[in-house]
């Protein structure tokens, strides 16, 4: 007979409309009631949400991809309905969290926006938030409560399902060095990490040629935590293309994928794209609930 600790039946997982299945997924594996978030956009693009009954422990699930300004105000809707409804703990799981690139002002009158996003949240109570590979520790430091959930060991465990030819993991950055050895080690292969820059002010971004291990003929599995325009993804490609790699599989956490991205990614000879689903989609196809669910257990 398996009993769930009180704090546990006091739980709400609150389906935000970003995230409903995870929401569900979520919810089903703490065995907890899920309330799911009305909604009705407005023909001004407001948004409208409404809520059932929630309990006293509550916990938001809204991915905040694009839309993001959208799915972000709808969070703080939500949690401020909670709040109203007299919530004592409001833990906010935000896969995607909007703005986190945006950690420090890289150009002179910039905004912290992601600053502004942890006051926010902290404006409608929210008290914990837990992530997922967030893209900077820099930007984690903005919050008083916050845990970040590492997908990696999900991504390579979907990798290790996968029929590769002697593959080999690659980062396209340095600034991703750490998630792509890391990957690597849970699969046991050896791993490559690109030189790539972006100018600050045109976007144009470039990888150095140069790599340290001979990929001929073997295959790519390129990791990073977001694809947004995929033109990190599309330069790598060039680089493992002029070495004479085998194929190429684009994995991510977050598969933003603006507009069409998916097709020049594949265009550049990319085989495929694998994604987690903090963002829903074609290529979402590694289910996180299972780490956040973990992680929420050791919260209640
Ligand atoms: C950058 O540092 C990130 O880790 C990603 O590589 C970047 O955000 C991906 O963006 P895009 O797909 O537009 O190149």
């Amino acid at each position: 007979m398996f009993y769930l600790s009180e704090t546990l039946t006091e739980i709400s997982v609150v389906a935000g409309p970003a995230s409903i299945d995870l929401a569900n997924n979520i919810a089903k594996r703490l065995g907890v009631q899920l309330t799911v978030a009305n909604l009705r956009i407005f023909s001004d693009g407001e948004s409208n949400i409404k809520l059932g009954k929630v309990g006293k422990n509550c916990v938001i699930v809204q991915s905040t991809y694009p839309p993001v300004d959208t799915h972000l105000i709808q969070l703080l809707m939500m949690a401020k309905k909670c709040t109203d409804d007299g919530a004592q703990d409001i833990c906010a799981v935000i896969p995607y969290l909007c703005y986190a690139r945006q950690d420090k002002a890289f150009l002179e009158g910039e905004v912290v926006s992601i600053g502004l996003v942890a006051k926010l949240l902290q404006a409608v109570e929210v008290q914990h938030v837990i992530t997922v590979d967030i893209h900077s520790q820099l930007a984690m430091s903005y919050f008083t409560s916050i845990q970040n959930v590492s997908s990696v060991p999900l991504l390579a465990d979907y990798a290790s399902k996968m029929k590769l030819r002697d593959p080999v993991a690659v980062s396209p950055d340095s600034g991703g060095a750490n998630r792509a050895k890391e990957f690597a080690r849970l699969l046991d292969i050896e791993v490559v990490v690109l030189k790539k820059s972006r100018h600050r002010v045109t976007g144009e971004v470039s990888v150095d040629e140069k790599l340290e291990l001979d990929i001929s003929k073997r295959d790519a599995l390129v990791i990073d935590d977001i694809i947004s325009s995929g033109g990190s993804i599309i330069k790598a490609a060039e680089v493992l293309h002029k070495k004479g790699v085998g194929k190429i599989f684009a994995m991510c956490t977050h598969a933003l994928l603006i507009r069409d991205a998916a097709q020049k990614i594949k265009s550049a000879g990319v085989q495929d794209i694998v994604s987690t689903n903090s963002v829903p989609g074609e290529y979402s196809k590694v289910e996180l609930s299972p780490e956040i669910a973990s992680v929420l257990k050791s919260r209640y």
